[in-house]
């Protein structure tokens, strides 16, 4: 019998299954902040402050509506900046599809560096989350339907960031000073794509873990589910076993009258809801991202997790201790995910729909631009066979937007089809880097492109692991990639200072 999975797996970082988006529920509060343009706050953790920045709703059109504007948030740190007078450089994050502070605690290389280059450290906010709402600051507003969401879109988010540069340099008479893009995941790609598109703006790209290579079929929609599978069968061959084969098992379990009780008992899901799909989405869940953060030391970027958690999910499923029940095992493995710190409460909720890194609109932009196939599974797959099927992503769009996706326009924008011919011509200074444990290195650039286009891959990487602030236990592998990343920005730096001082303005 074919398990049909109704979990789709939408974002960076979230699923959703189908019941959710259909019936997609954001969170309804009004986003308060400053009436004040430029007022600053301090953040609680004492790394930046909050600057707000009025931008412009549209960059590409000229109709009265697009002159709207809303207040754009960026965190700004300038305790090691060099200065203008220097010529001190800036290090600019392109904000991803989440709460800008989120990503900003989690990327400790660019306050790490920051010292050594004496840099201007700045984070800047994706429009449409946390904070940077437009259409009055009101998220109710601007996500109630596609007239609004229509001014979601990633060459919106690439003109915002220029735009703001541009201007955050004239005030603080910086022009002169040249600007390093960052950015992790989408944020990577981000980054990646400014680089390109804005090279008058910046003058290099740190990509990391940005799988700019899964759109359409550069691709295979199998790579992704494929790396999962091969970081739990590395571990042990027991350990992919006893997953492989419990999916089959839960649906029999479900079948029996009784069966889902036993189920809901066996990993401790709360009683107010339960079905053979939720409980198969919630387990899947935690395989994937427990393989994207296979860290080599304990995280707290999705969940709070130990050190390469695969290891020890595997651990709880091969413990011969534990004895011959399934389900008892892979409630063990589970509770490394969703347990680690003991603060799950009693039972687990599925129905728990809460997003508190303010994820929720990536659900439109996987409805237009973002079509990512990563849900191909082979028969040798950790999760049952199946096929993408773009078919089911364009009806599931239509019911929650009323709209069709544009599968092939992030390749029209950004090339990628063939994509040494045409980057080792006119591109240059981007690094690209990936974990191969992480599944996102599927859609990865693992090549070099060129001599300033480079790829640099870590075995034992996983998710964007060189943008974490660095710990005493990092492994040297991880000491080896941050190094290298550092000696080509400052080589980017020194040929920046070379052109500048032989260039008469
Ligand atoms: C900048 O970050 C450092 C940590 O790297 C922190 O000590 C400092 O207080 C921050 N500065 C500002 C202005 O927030
Ligand atoms: C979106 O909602 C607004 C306000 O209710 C309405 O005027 C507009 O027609 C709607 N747009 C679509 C595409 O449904
Ligand atoms: C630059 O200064 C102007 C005038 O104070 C201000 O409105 C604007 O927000 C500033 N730009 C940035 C990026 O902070
Ligand atoms: C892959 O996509 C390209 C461009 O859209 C198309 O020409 C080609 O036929 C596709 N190949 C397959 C196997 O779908
Ligand atoms: C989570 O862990 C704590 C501490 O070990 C335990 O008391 C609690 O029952 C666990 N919750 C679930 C749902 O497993
Ligand atoms: C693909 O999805 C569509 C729409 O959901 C469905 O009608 C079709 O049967 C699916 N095709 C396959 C091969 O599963
Ligand atoms: C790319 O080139 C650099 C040297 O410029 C090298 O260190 C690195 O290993 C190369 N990357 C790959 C994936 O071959």
């Amino acid at each position: 019998m074919e398990i049909k999975f109704t979990l789709l797996w939408f974002s960076l970082f979230t699923t959703f299954s189908f019941a959710k988006i259909i019936t997609p529920r954001f969170p309804s509060s009004i986003i308060n902040r400053p009436e004040q343009l430029s007022v600053s706050t301090n953040d609680q953790k004492g790394l930046y402050k909050s600057m707000f920045f009025t931008q412009t709703l549209d960059h590409f059109n000229y109709n009265p509506q697009s002159y709207d504007t809303f207040q754009q948030r960026y965190l700004i740190n300038d305790t090691y900046w060099g200065g203008a007078k220097n010529n001190a450089p800036i290090f600019v994050y392109t904000g991803n599809e989440g709460e800008i502070e989120w990503f900003a605690q989690n990327t400790g290389f660019m306050f790490e560096t920051a010292p050594s280059f004496r840099a201007l450290l700045i984070f800047i906010e994706h429009r449409f989350y946390g904070q940077s709402m437009p259409f009055g600051g009101d998220k109710n507003i601007a996500y109630k339907n596609s007239s609004t969401l229509g001014y979601l879109s990633s060459t919106q988010a690439l003109a915002d960031y220029a735009t703001l540069i541009i201007d955050l340099k004239k005030n603080l008479s910086a022009t002169d000073s040249p600007v390093v893009v960052f950015g992790g995941s989408y944020g990577g790609m981000l980054a990646a794509w400014f680089r390109l598109k804005y090279p008058h703006v910046t003058i290099g790209a740190l990509s990391s873990s940005s799988p700019i290579l899964l759109f359409e079929n550069i691709s295979s929609p199998y790579a992704f589910n494929n790396i999962i599978t091969q970081d739990f069968r590395s571990e042990s061959e027991n350990c992919y076993k006893v997953i492989k084969g419990s999916w089959q098992q839960i649906e029999d379990i479900a079948n029996q009258p009784g069966g889902l009780e036993v189920l809901r008992k066996s990993f401790r899901i709360c009683e107010n809801y339960i079905s053979a799909s939720s409980l198969e989405g919630w387990l899947q869940t935690a395989y994937i991202y427990t393989a994207m953060t296979d860290y080599p030391t304990p995280s707290n970027f999705l969940n709070p997790m130990p050190a390469y958690p695969i290891r020890q999910m595997c651990k709880a499923i091969d413990d011969p201790t534990t004895g011959n029940d399934p389900f008892g095992k892979l409630y063990e493995a589970a509770v490394v995910y969703y347990n680690y710190t003991g603060e799950a409460g009693q039972c687990f909720d599925l129905a728990d729909n809460s997003d508190p890194h303010g994820l929720g609109g990536w659900n439109w932009q996987a409805c237009t631009e973002m079509i990512m196939p990563t849900d191909g599974n082979n028969e040798e797959s950790i999760f049952p066979a199946s096929t993408w099927n773009y078919s089911d992503r364009v009806s599931v769009c239509q019911q929650i937007f009323n709209i069709e996706p544009r599968p092939t326009w992030i390749t029209t924008e950004f090339g990628f089809h063939d994509i040494k011919m045409a980057l080792k011509r006119f591109g240059s200074n981007i690094i690209f880097f990936n974990g191969l444990r992480d599944p996102w290195s599927g859609g990865g650039v693992l090549k070099n492109l060129s001599k300033s286009i480079v790829a640099i891959v870590a075995k034992e990487g996983a998710h964007h692991v060189d943008l974490r602030f660095s710990t005493r236990e990092d492994p040297e592998w991880l000491v080896d990639v941050r190094r290298r990343e550092i000696n080509i920005i400052t080589k980017w730096l020194s040929e920046y200072y070379h052109s500048l001082a032989h260039h008469s303005h």
